[in-house]
């Protein structure tokens, strides 16, 4: 009963208002609170963009000295938390234990659960904020059987997570500037996106009155899907199954066959019809970072022939299938060293600020309803019961 609008995967309905991020589409345009995402990228980093996503205005000195101090002070985690990971499977996938451990947050933090309590809302932001690399780099480390390395405040945010990734007890860990600085990029280019999947599934369950924990561990969840962040694994994995530049026409005949499910991951976006701003950042990161380390990847080579293909064949030009930023996001952590299992755990960790500023967002609007979507019933109605001896 009742009249609905139908509008299977929100193509046309907006689910809110939002002052945070701001897309064009066909324009290819990308800002935050008002700001380029070009700009931030090039002369912001991480965690003045996090301020930027939670408060609105860019910090001064001493506002972001504020800022970032809190954050470190909540780097650390409650030591209980390491017996939990304990409970995972060595070979369990790093996305399959931060779903888990981030849920669990709620059981460890009982002063940030009660979202009708500002300051419990303002701690539990901080708290995703400074502990996801923690919980991120214990994820990777319980897979290699390696101990836990602990947070090195005297580090930026980018450098204090790859030094919990990659150090180990018996030496010494120097972080890599230009890692360092892929790394920053890489985090402000994933920090938000207005209302992608993972961001409304945290509205969603936001808007039932969930612990802010409970609501970032539904997101990652989200997040975990090949359609959305995982795009950058299963990128990575389709550039390594093509294998060299001879086969790339195979594999685009496949993408444009109806008849088979295989797409071109990295390709193609919801919102960006014309280029994703991200991409074109992380395409020049992805080159700086192959020179700056001196590496050569064949991969690369694969890729580049790839979106050269790609962007002159009618199919991908008719559809305005470009490559959004997770084409580039895989080779760029391919060559700073990192497991193809992490990269969506990355983006997890970078888009929680974003996911946190949507909740508080949210949960601030007055007149915040419960999201509660109808359906068009395509079912049978009034059957007549009757007892399973009696059924035949
Ligand atoms: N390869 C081949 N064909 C494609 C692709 C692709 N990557 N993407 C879309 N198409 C075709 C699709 O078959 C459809 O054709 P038709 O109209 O003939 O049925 C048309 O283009 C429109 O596709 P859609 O699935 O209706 O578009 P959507 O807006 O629902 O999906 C998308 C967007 C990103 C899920 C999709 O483009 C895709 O699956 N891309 C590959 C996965 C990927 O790279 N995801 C990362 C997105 S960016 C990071 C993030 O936000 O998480």
């Amino acid at each position: 009963t009742g009249y609905f609008t139908y509008d299977p995967g929100f193509l046309a309905t907006a689910s809110c208002e939002s002052s945070i991020t701001f897309i064009d589409g066909d324009k290819g345009i990308l800002e935050h609170r008002g700001y380029p995402i070009s700009q931030l990228a090039d002369k912001s980093d991480y965690l003045e963009v996090c301020y930027l996503l939670l408060n609105g205005t860019l910090p001064d000195k001493k506002q972001f000295d504020e800022f970032h101090l809190t954050v470190l002070r909540h780097t650390m985690l409650h030591e209980q938390l390491v017996q939990f990971y304990k409970g995972f499977r060595r070979d369990s996938h790093p996305m399959a234990t931060l779903v888990g451990v981030v849920g669990a947050l709620s059981s460890f933090y009982h002063d940030s659960l009660d979202i009708t309590n500002e300051e419990h809302r303002e701690i539990a932001a901080f708290r995703l904020i400074s502990k996801m690399p923690t919980l991120a780099a214990m994820s990777f480390k319980y897979s290699t059987g390696q101990p836990f390395v602990y947070p090195d405040n005297s580090l930026s945010y980018a450098g204090n997570f790859l030094k919990m990734m990659f150090a180990v007890p018996c030496e010494e860990y120097v972080v890599n500037p230009v890692l360092e600085s892929a790394m920053d990029k890489i985090l402000i280019l994933h920090a938000d996106h207005e209302q992608n999947a993972s961001t409304s599934t945290v509205r969603l369950a936001g808007s039932s009155g969930a612990n802010p924990f409970a609501c970032i561990a539904a997101g990652i969840a989200s997040l975990w899907g090949p359609a959305h962040g995982g795009a950058n694994e299963a990128c990575l994995e389709m550039l390594e199954e093509i294998g060299s530049v001879d086969r790339i026409p195979e594999f685009i005949a496949r993408a444009k066959d109806k008849d088979d499910p295989f797409r071109l991951m990295g390709f193609g976006h919801r919102v960006y019809k014309n280029h994703d701003p991200r991409a074109t950042v992380m395409r020049k990161t992805c080159h700086d970072v192959l020179d700056d380390l001196n590496i050569d990847d064949p991969l690369l080579d694969v890729a580049m022939e790839l979106e050269r293909i790609a962007l002159e064949d009618p199919y991908f030009v008719d559809k305005k299938l470009y490559p959004n930023v997770d084409f580039y996001s895989g080779i760029v952590l391919r060559a700073m060293g990192i497991p193809r299992t992490m990269f969506t755990v990355i983006f997890a960790t970078a888009r929680t600020v974003g996911w946190i500023s949507h909740w508080k967002e949210m949960l601030d609007q007055p007149g915040q309803k419960i999201g509660r979507p109808r359906q068009l019933y395509t079912g049978e109605v009034g059957l007549e019961f009757e007892h399973v001896v009696e059924r035949c």
